[in-house]
């Protein structure tokens, strides 16, 4: 095949299959351009993406690119008819707005032409003109939004322009194409992915620069999603089902009110009324700065309630969604990110050499430093952790609401009780691997990382487990929490740990077009993967030293001073099942300011006057109350608690105790 040069077929009206029929085809090859069909690019705009929330995520990655140093969401929550998206960006030029509407799927960033379209910079096409790293690629993140409505409007403005420029755009939905188009020929016109109105305003105002994404009409079914519908209307027929004591449909509907919310809308656009008040963790005076960092007090406070609480039950759709943007934009942490910890964090640090067969090494914080600089002091080959998130590339900022991002991960050390590791532990290291002996047409250019995994006796949220993999500052994944396909079953372990990982160079090749997903063929993906697992067994042999030290003090401890049957055959069994993991830390109170408290110190706390009053006795004596936290503990060793909440923990060792009693 490779014998003869292909000649490039020219369309100068004849067909390929023409041509190679023809009299003047000379057998050899003819080279054409494979090409995509209108129907691909209206399946694209119709949306590729599983969640309203992308929409608001790529925008939000647009003003990033954009250079904006603030983004604004308005939404008229809790109707979610009408959402804006502005930022105070560059703004588009005609061409880079023709651009946009006449090569869906051909981005001209990271490209050369980019370059003269001024809007990556000139010195290197990866990063904006201000030096950020970019975020776009593809060049379709902007249909996102026909995840929301089927029009919208660009407003959009560049710095020293005297006018502003709208487009119009509606989109046909690939639905709509289907049952117009059914079988006939000539509907092939109607793939066209839609239509775009365009026109230009003068403006006095030469200065402001911009864009504006403005959403009037928000399809039905987003309403509903954003809105909770399905779940108030579960929550009123329950309410219902109590007041006319139906129990059995009471008991079947599981849906109940999340802690915070937005509040009810009921009815239309226009005509609805507000049915239920929000109910949220700040009131109209608190600065927006301080809002996130109260949600996330909100989520942590149900602790209370169940040992690992979770973002569904606890918000409803829109504060998820809220949360769920904060964790995947290029936004500070609400606190200190991982690589500012120090030991006053309650934390050990270590280092994970690259390679699989170093151990990892403890880093020394006593002299107050923070990680980062542990890293640089105490390692060989000073390496600097998270350099880029040291470099200002300007400030960032996204308010939705009047609620302004940060990224909600906390990294307080949460106890375990008594029993458990005093500290957290912070394994941190870096990765660039030699890719020079990979091929490469397969190896998709040079790949580059930073990480962390943060182990914690309890991870709270529950969705906040697992490992996120940002790109250039942005993700669009959230936790995976199966650490991508860890196959070793050490369920508990796994449970309590948080890692994020910092990819600077690569990876998006290895991202599927919805960006949701990896694909685990790409040899990046590979990579970032065989270093997650070493990195999982690095710090799996740590917390077996550490726990397994800390339960020999202590062995001696209870030798010396306990006899006890139960206890000893508690141990025994403890251990069968859950090896070093220290026992959990079981109490009875009967005040519920105690229970409380004690939940607080991650206590495992059974709360005595439930108990007393399911089994009939006006209190617990010792014995009874030794044996139901025997019980409890006997239920925990085999994990079959993790999903019920508190109320439910107790009430099933009353039953079992009621019956051996
Ligand atoms: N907020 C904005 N400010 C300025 N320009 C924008 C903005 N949003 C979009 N653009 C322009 O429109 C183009 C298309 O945006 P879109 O999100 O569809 O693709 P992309 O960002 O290039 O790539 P990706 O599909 O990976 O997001 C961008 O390349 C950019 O030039
Ligand atoms: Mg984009």
């Amino acid at each position: 095949m490779q014998d003869a040069e292909p000649i490039p077929f020219r369309k100068d009206g004849q067909e390929v299959q023409d041509y190679l029929r023809s009299e003047s085809y000379d057998g050899g090859f003819v080279v054409t351009d494979l090409e995509a069909s209108d129907r691909v690019i209206a399946r694209v705009t119709d949306g590729i993406y599983r969640e309203p929330a992308a929409a608001f995520r790529e925008l939000i990655s647009n003003a990033w690119d954009a250079d904006a140093s603030r983004v604004t969401i308005h939404t008229d929550a809790p109707r979610f008819s009408r959402v804006t998206v502005s930022d105070d960006g560059r703004g588009m030029s005609l061409q880079t707005l023709t651009r946009l509407i006449k090569s869906i799927g051909g981005s001209a960033k990271r490209t050369h032409e980019g370059k003269e379209l001024g809007i990556t910079s000139k010195a290197d096409v990866g990063l904006t003109p201000n030096g950020r790293p970019i975020i776009g690629k593809i060049g379709v993140g902007m249909f996102a939004v026909s995840q929301l409505a089927r029009q919208f409007t660009i407003a959009t403005k560049v710095e020293g322009e005297s006018y502003r420029t709208i487009a119009e755009i509606h989109l046909r939905t690939y639905e709509e194409d289907n049952s117009a188009q059914g079988d006939s020929r000539d509907g092939e016109d109607s793939f066209r992915s839609g239509k775009v109105f365009i026109k230009t305003e003068p403006t006095e105002d030469t200065y402001a620069h911009g864009t504006d994404i403005i959403i009037s009409y928000v399809k039905p079914n987003v309403r509903k999603i954003l809105s909770s519908t399905d779940r108030w209307r579960l929550i009123d027929e329950k309410d219902k089902a109590a007041l006319s004591n139906d129990w059995d449909t009471f008991a079947s509907i599981k849906e109940s009110v999340p802690a915070h919310h937005i509040g009810q809308f009921v009815g239309a656009t226009r005509e609805g009324e507000i049915k239920r008040g929000p109910s949220l963790p700040w009131s109209s005076d608190t600065p927006a700065d301080e809002r996130m960092s109260l949600l996330m007090d909100a989520v942590e406070s149900q602790t209370t309630r169940v040992q690992r609480p979770d973002l569904s039950s606890s918000l409803d759709a829109y504060l998820h969604m809220v949360w769920n943007l904060a964790l995947s934009s290029p936004v500070r942490y609400v606190g200190p990110s991982p690589f500012e910890l120090s030991a006053k964090d309650s934390i050990k640090a270590f280092w994970l050499p690259p390679d699989s067969s170093t151990p990892a090494q403890e880093l020394d914080l006593t002299s107050g430093c923070t990680v980062r600089e542990a890293a640089r002091d105490q390692v060989a080959g000073a390496p600097l952790l998270m350099e880029n998130e040291q470099t200002p590339v300007g400030s960032f900022d996204v308010d939705v609401d009047g609620i302004l991002l940060r990224r909600p991960i906390r990294y307080r050390h949460i106890s375990t009780g008594e029993r458990g590791l005093p500290n957290s532990l912070l394994f941190v290291g870096k990765f660039k691997p030699d890719l020079s002996k990979v091929d490469p047409t397969i190896r998709g250019g040079d790949l580059s990382f930073d990480g962390y995994l943060f182990w914690n006796g309890r991870v709270i949220p529950r969705d906040n487990n697992g490992v996120l993999i940002r790109i250039r500052g942005a993700s669009s994944a959230y936790f995976d929490e199966s650490f991508l396909n860890y196959k070793i079953s050490e369920t508990t372990r796994l449970r309590q740990i948080v890692s994020e990982i910092f990819v600077h160079d690569g990876v998006d090749a290895a991202l599927n077009i919805d960006r949701e997903s990896f694909n685990y063929a790409h040899p990046h993906i590979q990579f970032v993967q065989s270093w997650l697992h070493r990195s999982l067994r690095k710090l799996t042999n740590k917390h077996k030293e550490i726990s397994r030290r800390l339960r020999d003090t202590r062995k001696l401890h209870f030798i010396e001073n306990n006899e006890d049957f139960i206890e000893s055959s508690l141990e025994e069994l403890w251990q069968r099942e859950r090896g070093d993991e220290p026992r959990p830390s079981i109490e009875v109170f009967s005040e519920f300011a105690e229970i409380n408290r004690s939940r607080d110190d991650g206590n495992l706390t059974l709360d005595e006057s439930e108990i007393s009053k399911s089994i009939g006795a006006s209190t617990l004596d010792p014995e009874v109350k030794r044996q139901a936290t025997a019980i409890y503990e006997i239920l925990l060793a085999f994990d079959l608690l993790t999903e019920k909440s508190f109320d439910q923990h107790a009430e099933i060792v009353a039953q079992i105790l009621k019956v051996v009693r």
